[in-house]
């Protein structure tokens, strides 16, 4: 929906203006400071933004007669305000009367009033901007998951250095076995070594009371001979059993035993310290996946802004900011950010064919005609006001009327126009 022609009198600086804007492209109504440029953008806000809008003394200063305010839409929409409370009419094409509601649903509040747009913070802008190309809820997820998955990378990493620096500060004992040493095989062996010194201590005590007896036999040999052979039999037996006996040594067993437990000692040094690299390892490669992972979300993203309809070649959104043409909005030129917001609110009601901007003077003509043609080939409405009298300007306002302009008749009662104003 556009404008096609708007008729104000006494409105604000107003006395009466007629501007038949064009339907695509930049109207821009020029003038000296002063003159009711910025009032003739307030009366079609209040026009077709609702009594929010109304200004806080709409009457002209030193009218008799009250607001009188027409705008026609392309479709032949007629939205009044006049009479004395300023009442809002509005006529269908068909001749059905209508209110507010019906003008809402094709007028973008930003489209307005602008300003309120580019005055929001960076955020809000870049999320109106994710809003209007409709990626904005997946975009808050995956934002979301990458700073949950940076986050839990954050902490892994911590830890991965806190446990390599750990195992690095390990000792090492190359010599030692890989396993810990048990002792009871030497104690066993010990035993059994023990227990035969043992055997041999008995074996050698008997040969002492075999000894014995033999002498007592001896000198009882008279009467024992018998028992004399017998015993020399026994005797013959025992020395030689006795004679190839050999004691073995513990000492070495013993200094062994002694030993384990440096040894071990050792061993559970070397398996700290395997296991702490482990660990550490471990956290690594937790941490490399989740660089992958973060990656995957990364692109994703990116994936997700390639494909979606953006208002304007070169604008985006990176890191909740909006950009353009790879800068932040401060620091976008002022004719940048026009554009930027043009083009965002544009799209925010694609029924609203128009878009309201006072004060364009930051413009120099050749952006303005870029920025005309912009407008022209997007299909959409300017109305601008400008500080200059200059050839750009689709009409100039002085002292409240359209320079060169016959004094508008509005309405029907001619009469009372000219009784009242002039
Ligand atoms: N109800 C009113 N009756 C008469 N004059 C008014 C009324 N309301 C505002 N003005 C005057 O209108 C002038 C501003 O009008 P407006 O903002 O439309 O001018 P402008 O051409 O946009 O000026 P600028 O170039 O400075 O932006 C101010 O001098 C202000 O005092
Ligand atoms: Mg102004």
């Amino acid at each position: 929906m556009k404008i096609n022609k708007l008729e104000i009198e006494n409105i604000k600086r107003i006395k009466a203006v007629k501007v038949e804007p064009t339907a695509n492209g930049l109207t821009i109504i020029g003038g000296k400071n002063n003159q009711g440029k910025t009032s003739v953008l307030d009366s079609i806000a209040w026009a077709l933004g609702g009594d929010r809008y109304r200004p806080s003394q709409a009457q002209r200063e030193g009218s008799m007669i009250p607001p009188n305010l027409r705008v026609t839409m392309d479709n032949g929409l007629m939205v009044e305000r006049k009479g004395k409370n300023s009442d809002l009419k509005v006529t269908d094409p068909n001749g059905k009367k209508a209110g507010q509601q019906l003008l809402n649903e094709f007028v973008e509040q930003l489209a307005l009033d602008l300003p309120k747009f580019m005055e929001a913070s960076s955020k809000e802008k870049a999320n109106t901007l994710l809003e209007v190309i409709g990626v904005g809820d997946r975009l808050t997820q995956i934002d979301k998951e990458e700073q949950e998955l940076y986050n839990r990378r954050l902490t892994i990493g911590q830890i991965a250095d806190r446990k390599e620096k750990f195992a690095k500060e390990q000792v090492y004992y190359a010599d030692a076995p890989k396993e810990l040493v048990s002792p009871m095989d030497l104690i066993q062996k010990q035993q059994d070594i023990l227990a035969q010194n043992g055997e041999n201590q008995r074996k050698r005590s008997r040969l002492h009371q075999l000894e014995q007896d033999y002498q007592k036999t001896v000198e009882e040999m008279e009467d024992l001979l018998k028992r004399q052979k017998a015993l020399e039999s026994d005797l013959m037996i025992a020395r030689t059993a006795t004679a190839d006996l050999v004691d073995r040594s513990t000492k070495e067993l013993e200094e062994s035993i002694a030993n384990i437990e440096e040894i071990n000692r050792k061993v559970r040094a070397n398996l700290d310290k395997d296991k702490a690299e482990e660990d550490a390892q471990e956290y690594r490669r937790q941490y490399n996946e989740l660089s992958k992972q973060i990656d995957d979300v990364r692109k994703s993203r990116t994936e997700l802004m390639d494909n979606a309809a953006l208002p304007l070649t070169g604008l985006s959104v990176k890191d909740g900011e909006l950009i353009y043409n790879g800068f932040q909005w401060d620091s976008m030129s002022g004719s940048d950010q026009l554009k930027v917001a043009t083009a965002i609110v544009r799209k925010l009601n694609p029924k609203c064919g128009f878009v309201l901007l006072d004060k364009l003077e930051q413009m120099d003509t050749d952006t303005l005609n870029e920025f005309g043609q912009w407008l022209e080939a997007e299909g959409l409405q300017a109305i601008a006001t400008r500080v200059s009298t200059g050839g750009e300007c689709t009409i100039i306002i002085e002292d409240g009327y359209v320079a060169g302009q016959e004094h508008p008749v509005m309405g029907d009662k001619k009469t009372e126009w000219k009784a009242g104003v002039f």
